[in-house]
């Protein structure tokens, strides 16, 4: 595999030799682009998104952390910024690990895992979190590209002397071609919090239909039980697979909030989006001093 720095130092991409690619942003260590063999761009990025630095990412997948959305009832984070500091924060790149180097893979199977950093210490912290949240910890955030699936993988330790409370998500924008033909399996029967429903929030899915469909605004914390998977048209196309993340968001802003985003751009792009972000966000992952919470995704393309 290939790993090129742009010449700004910005982002890093690496190329499988059978054309598959990857894209991270140092900032946010935020991927902005896969694609596999042939190109096709398998994420959701905003033409608006702003890549230099000044906001977060809009598009890609954005990592959250230690807070998903805002807590302003929970003491230790009730000061951070929505979906916290790790979005708005330059990662440090550790480094590249390919199919030569990782154990337990086939010579013939092409993959490349790059990893990255952000410490209490790190000169790329956004201030925000030095302000706010005051524990000493060490993120580790790798993404691991094959043929077939990405890998997004966090491992968050406690370096502090106290133990403190985080919620962690990867904030998937998955690329459709057009959310009206869209059905999500996996999530029939499962527990949900409805984000668009302040009144009535706590729902279950119903058992049937077995795909669910988005036909508005969808804002939902979901408790399913096992994968998610993407289909278009009848056609399977991503499935998303967790560890030790118990709750998918499933995320479309629809016309009007997509209006009110300013970097939500065109506006009719909500149509090629569906978030599905995997993650520990309904309560807290009190991390002891020493020890560490890890989670992963993996989207594996079916069509
Ligand atoms: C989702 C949240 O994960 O992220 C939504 O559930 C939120 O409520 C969305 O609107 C986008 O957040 P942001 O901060 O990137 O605009």
């Amino acid at each position: 595999a290939t790993v090129t720095f742009s010449e700004d130092n910005s982002r890093v991409r690496a190329e499988l030799p059978t054309g598959e690619s990857v894209e991270v942003l140092l900032y946010g260590a935020t991927v902005i682009s896969w694609k596999d063999a042939s190109g096709d761009e398998k994420l959701w990025l905003s033409d608006a998104a702003k890549l230099d630095g000044s906001r977060a990412v809009r598009g890609g997948i954005p990592v959250v952390f230690p807070v998903f959305s805002t807590a302003p009832d929970h003491p230790q984070t009730k000061d951070l910024p929505q979906h916290g500091f790790a979005r708005t924060s330059r990662w440090e790149f550790l480094g590249k690990s390919t199919s030569e180097s990782l154990v337990g893979k086939a010579a013939n199977e092409p993959t490349v895992k790059l990893d990255f950093g952000l410490s209490s210490a790190a000169p790329g912290l956004d201030p925000k979190a030095s302000a706010h949240w005051p524990f000493k910890f060490n993120l580790i955030y790798s993404v691991t590209l094959n043929q077939r699936s990405l890998t997004t993988s966090i491992v968050a330790a406690n370096d502090d002397s106290a133990p403190f409370d985080c919620q962690v998500l990867m904030h998937t924008y998955l690329r459709v071609k057009d959310i009206t033909n869209v059905e999500i399996t996996g999530l029939a029967s499962a527990p949900y919090f409805d984000k668009v429903d302040s009144a009535n929030p706590h729902k279950t899915q119903p058992a049937e239909p077995a795909a669910a469909t988005i036909t508005g605004e969808t804002d939902r914390v979901y408790t399913p039980a096992g994968d998610v998977t993407v289909a278009e048209g009848g056609v399977p196309r991503y499935r998303v697979t967790r560890e030790n993340f118990g709750n998918v968001v499933v995320w479309n802003p629809w016309a009007d909030k997509a209006r009110a985003i300013p970097d939500f751009e065109p506006k009719h792009g909500f149509r090629n989006m569906l978030c599905v972000e995997p993650g520990a966000v309904a309560g807290w992952q009190s991390v002891e001093s020493g020890d560490a919470f890890e989670g992963a995704q993996t989207i594996t393309l079916l069509d």
